[in-house]
């Protein structure tokens, strides 16, 4: 009996959990809104207006500039590409910027090796005005979607009510599923509802949504990142759990190689939402990047760690009086991302601790490779002293793997 309701459990588990196999580890890529936002000004700015011409660019830039090879495959539209409905009440994107249609782009996406995402939004208008999907579209604009092989749906919530989100984004979970082709699903139904428990329910989103945007719009300012930084951290026993693979939090966009950061706030945000598992999605112009912000985002053994297949989403796990906080994601193979993160604002800062007095205690000796220098730091064992020197809202960010044979040799 025990061993029968055991196994109806987990059969009721793997039914609830979605279930469309997409997005195992955080998905990467371009997503236009914070550096082009709504510009739709084609006529004076036609580089730079929401069009096919600037997904077309960008494309070419993620299969030619090294992003694709390294994992950044998604190609995402935002807002204000909607032209309006048709006379079947189909939605048609824009017919000035977009005059060979959404197909098309995806058609071209594919065929560089990317894939093409969208955006709609649950309520009557979008965020910015444009028609949006109302309960009684949302079954025709999954179809629509599909039928123009889609790959991803960001689905915003501005115009609605709670009790129509709450009724919306599961039925869109629904209707993408049945148009049979996989879509991964972005959802910022929890932004809207204040993020946290009771009026989010994370169990229920881990079910219907891949990811999911759980707090405010990333703007281009450091203060930015650390109001996002600082809401992840402070409820990081609620978010932490529910994150994994096939689901994620998302604490919005990578502001690298826009205006707003120095280098060391870039290495900080990169390195900051790489141990928080979060889905990395650029929105730059990646034609006229610099090289030193391509290497940030371009660098291996970063990316390598967000893709950790255990997927396990790290925790900040000291602050100190000194304004240095420690962050650390377990990954596969009993390694360790740990980001050392300095809050200060006067000179970099020499930091003194152990293994140990970051909770490690087994009795292994561990090597780390500095993620940004490549430097590696050899034969730490758990009460071992080290120093780190950290600049002014900058990290240091540690690769840490055990050197097993070392151990096992002497039983
Ligand atoms: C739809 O859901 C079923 C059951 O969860 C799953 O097996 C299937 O792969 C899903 N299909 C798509 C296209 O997401
Ligand atoms: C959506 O539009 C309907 C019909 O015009 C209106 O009654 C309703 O108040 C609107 N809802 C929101 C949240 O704006
Ligand atoms: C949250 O959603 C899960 C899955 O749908 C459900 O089993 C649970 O009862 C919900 N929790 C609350 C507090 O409503």
């Amino acid at each position: 009996m025990l061993l029968k309701t055991v196994l109806l459990l987990v059969l009721v588990a793997q039914v609830l959990m979605l279930d469309n196999g997409l997005l195992r580890t955080p998905p990467m890529g371009w997503l236009a809104w914070e550096r082009f936002r709504c510009n739709t000004n084609c006529k004076e700015d036609p580089k730079n207006c929401i069009s096919e011409r600037l997904f077309l660019e960008m494309a070419d830039r993620l299969a030619q500039d090294g992003w694709r090879d390294l994992g950044y495959i998604y190609l995402n539209m935002d807002d204000c590409w909607i032209g309006g409905r048709d006379a079947s009440g189909r939605l048609v994107p824009d017919p000035k910027r977009f005059p060979h249609g959404i197909a098309f782009l995806a058609d071209y996406a594919h065929s560089l090796g990317l894939k093409l995402g969208i955006y709609g939004d649950m309520g009557n208008l979008t965020c910015m005005g444009y028609p949006g999907t109302t309960l009684d579209k949302v079954v025709l604009d999954a179809q629509t979607f599909a039928d123009w092989k889609v790959d991803m749906l960001k689905l915003d919530g501005c115009f609605s009510t709670p009790e129509e989100r709450a009724e919306g984004y599961p039925k869109m979970a629904a209707a993408l599923n049945a148009t049979g082709r996989p879509i991964a699903y972005s959802c910022s139904w929890p932004a809207y509802e204040g993020g946290l428990p009771p009026r989010v329910n994370y169990s229920l989103l881990a079910e219907i949504c891949n990811l999911w945007r759980n707090y405010d719009d990333i703007q281009d300012s450091w203060g930015s990142v650390l109001s996002i930084l600082d809401w992840f951290v402070e409820h990081q026993n609620i978010l932490q759990p529910v994150a994994g693979p096939g689901h994620w939090n998302d604490p919005d966009m990578l502001l690298i190689g826009n205006f707003g950061l120095s280098l060391d706030q870039a290495q900080a945000q990169m390195a900051l939402w790489t141990v928080l598992a979060a889905p990395l999605f650029m929105s730059t112009d990646l034609r006229t990047i610099t090289p030193q912000n391509m290497d940030i985002l371009q660098n291996p053994l970063i990316i390598r760690i967000n893709q950790d297949r255990l997927g396990i989403q790290g925790r900040r796990i000291r602050k100190e009086k000194s304004h240095i906080e420690v962050f650390v994601k377990p990954l596969s193979n009993e390694a360790s991302a740990i980001v050392f993160f300095s809050r200060r604002t006067d000179m970099p800062y020499r930091y003194h601790t152990s293994l140990a007095r970051l909770n490690f205690s087994k009795s292994l000796t561990y090597e780390a490779q500095d993620v940004y220098t490549g430097d590696v730091i050899s034969g730490l064992r758990v009460d071992t002293f080290f120093t780190v020197v950290i600049n002014p809202s900058g990290v240091v960010m540690w690769y840490l793997y055990p050197i097993k044979n070392l151990e096992i040799s002497q039983p």
